[in-house]
C-alpha cells in the first residue's frame, strides 16, 4: 500500500461537520494569535533577563526587567490557551499527519507537557525573586525557563515539520526494517525555519515596547523618562529584529525543496518585503507616531507567515494525493451553529469585556471604577455564559434522551 492511500485511509471516518476550508481558515487565523503570544513571551522573557543583568546601570533597566517578567508570565498562559484552537483545527483536517508525527516522537510529545510545566514554574520563581536588590544568581531560574520554552518551541516545530514528510515516516518507524516504537527521536528539524519562527520574538519585543510606551503615556504616575527609554529601545529592537528575520527568512527559503516552486514563491517574496518594509519604516519612524501601529504591522507579518506555512504544507502533501477539499463532509448544522455562536457570543462578549476592562484599568493610576457601559457589558458577559452553559447541557441531554429512550 502506498503512503498516499495510507494518509487518506487514516482520515476520521466520521468526516468533518462543515466544509474543510472553513477549518483551514480558522486554523490559520487562530495560529496567528498563538504565535503572536509565543513571540511576545519569548521576546519579553529574553529582554527581561537582559535587563535583569543590566539593572546595575540604572533604574530604567530594573523597572523594565520587572515589567517584562510580568508580561512573559501572562504571555505563557495566553500562548498555551491560544495554542489549543489551531491544535484542534489541525487535528480536524490534518489528523493523519499530526497523529503520525506525534506518535513517531511520542516521548517528546509527552515530554513537551512536563518541560512546559517546569519552565512555567521556573519563570514564576524568577518572577518572585526578581525584586530590587535580588542576587545575581536569581537569573538562573529565568535562564532555565527560557531554555525550556525554546526546547518546547523546537518540539512544536519538529512535530509540525515531520507531519509534512510522510515519505520518510516508514524509515523513522522501522529503521533498517526493525520497528522502533520508543518515540525517542525528533526525526526532522529544519533549523532555518525554526530560527526564523523564533527570531521573530526579537521584533515582537520591540513593537510591544512601542505600544507599551504609548499605552502608559496617559499615566501621570509613570516616569516619562522611563517611557521614552522603553520607546527608543523598542524602536531599535524592532528595526534590527526585522532585518535579522529577513536574513533568517532567506536562509529558510534556501533550504526549501528544489523544484517545488517554493524558493521564490510570490507569497514568500511578499513576506520578505513585509519584513523589509517594517524594518525601514521603524528605522525612520518619528517617536510621536502612534505606538500601536507597529504592533498592527507586526500582526500583518504574522498573518502572511501563517498563510505561507499553509501553502508549504499543501505543496508537501499534494504529491501524496492528500487534499483537504476531498475530506468527507457530514454537514452538522447544530454543532456548527453552536460553535460560531460560542465564538461570537461568548468570545466576543466575555473576551470583549475582559479586554475593555483590562485596557481601561491599566490606564488608570490607583483604583479603577468601571463606568455604567462597562458594567453593563460585564452583566451581559455573565448572562451569555449562563445561557451558553444552559444550551450546552440542554443539547447534550436532548441527544442522550433521543439515543437511549426514543
Ligand atoms: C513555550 C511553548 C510553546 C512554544 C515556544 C511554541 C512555539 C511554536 C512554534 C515555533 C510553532 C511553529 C512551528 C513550525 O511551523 O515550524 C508552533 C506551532 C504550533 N503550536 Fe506552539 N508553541 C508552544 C506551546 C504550544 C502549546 C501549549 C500548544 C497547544 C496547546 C501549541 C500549539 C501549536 C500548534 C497547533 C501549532 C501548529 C501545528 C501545525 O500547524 O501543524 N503550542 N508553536
Amino acid at each position: 500500500m502506498d503512503i498516499g492511500t495510507v494518509l487518506n485511509t487514516m482520515r476520521d471516518p466520521a468526516g468533518v461537520p462543515a466544509h474543510p476550508v472553513l477549518f483551514q481558515a480558522l486554523m490559520v487565523i487562530t495560529w496567528v494569535l498563538h504565535i503572536a503570544f509565543v513571540h511576545l513571551t519569548l521576546g519579553c522573557a529574553g529582554l527581561s533577563i537582559y535587563a535583569f543583568h543590566r539593572r546595575g546601570r540604572g533604574a530604567h533597566w530594573q523597572r523594565l526587567s520587572l515589567t517584562l517578567t510580568q508580561v512573559a508570565k501572562v504571555g505563557v498562559s495566553l500562548l498555551i490557551v491560544l495554542g489549543v484552537a489551531p491544535l484542534l483545527f489541525t487535528q480536524v483536517i490534518y489528523d493523519p499527519q499530526w497523529y503520525a508525527s506525534n506518535v513517531l516522537s511520542g516521548a517528546w510529545a509527552i515530554g513537551f507537557i512536563f518541560t512546559l510545566i517546569v519552565a512555567y514554574c521556573s519563570w514564576f520563581a524568577f518572577y518572585y525573586v526578581n525584586q530590587p536588590g535580588a542576587r545575581r544568581h536569581a537569573g538562573v531560574y529565568a535562564w532555565l525557563a527560557l531554555a525550556l520554552f525554546l526546547l518546547d518551541g523546537l518540539i512544536m516545530h519538529a512535530l509540525s515539520y515531520q507531519a509534512l514528510l510522510p515519505g520518510q515516516w516508514m524509515g523513522w518507524y522501522a529503521p533498517g526494517g526493525v520497528v522502533d516504537t520508543s518515540g525517542h527521536a525528533l526525526h526532522a528539524i529544519q533549523w532555518p525555519r525554526y530560527l526564523f519562527m523564533i527570531g521573530l520574538s526579537l521584533p515582537a519585543a520591540g513593537v510591544f515596547l512601542l505600544a507599551y510606551a504609548q499605552y502608559c503615556a496617559v499615566r501621570t504616575d509613570i516616569d516619562a523618562g522611563y517611557l521614552a527609554f522603553a520607546r527608543a529601545l523598542g524602536q531599535r529592537l524592532a528595526t534590527v529584529g526585522y532585518a535579522v528575520c529577513l536574513v533568517l527568512l532567506a536562509a529558510w527559503q534556501a533550504v526549501q525543496p528544489a523544484g517545488a516552486g517554493l524558493a521564490l514563491h510570490p507569497l514568500a517574496l511578499l513576506l520578505g518585503a513585509s519584513l523589509l518594509a517594517m524594518a525601514l519604516w521603524l528605522r525612520g519612524r518619528a517617536p510621536a507616531v502612534h505606538g500601536y501601529r507597529p504592533l498592527l504591522g507586526g500582526l500583518g507579518v504574522l498573518a502572511l507567515l501563517a498563510v505561507w506555512r499553509e501553502v508549504i504544507r499543501i505543496h508537501h502533501l499534494r504529491p501524496f494525493g492528500y487534499d483537504i477539499a476531498t475530506y468527507p463532509v457530514h454537514m452538522d448544522w447544530p454543532s456548527t451553529g453552536l460553535f460560531f455562536s460560542t465564538f461570537i457570543g461568548v468570545g466576543g462578549l466575555v473576551g470583549g469585556f475582559y479586554l475593555a476592562l483590562l485596557y481601561r484599568a491599566g490606564r488608570t493610576a490607583g483604583l479603577y471604577t468601571a463606568d455604567r457601559r462597562l458594567a453593563r457589558l460585564g452583566s451581559a458577559a455573565v448572562a451569555v455564559l449562563v445561557l451558553w452553559i444552559a444550551v450546552f447541557f440542554a443539547y447534550g441531554i436532548a441527544i442522550w434522551v433521543r439515543n437511549n429512550f426514543v
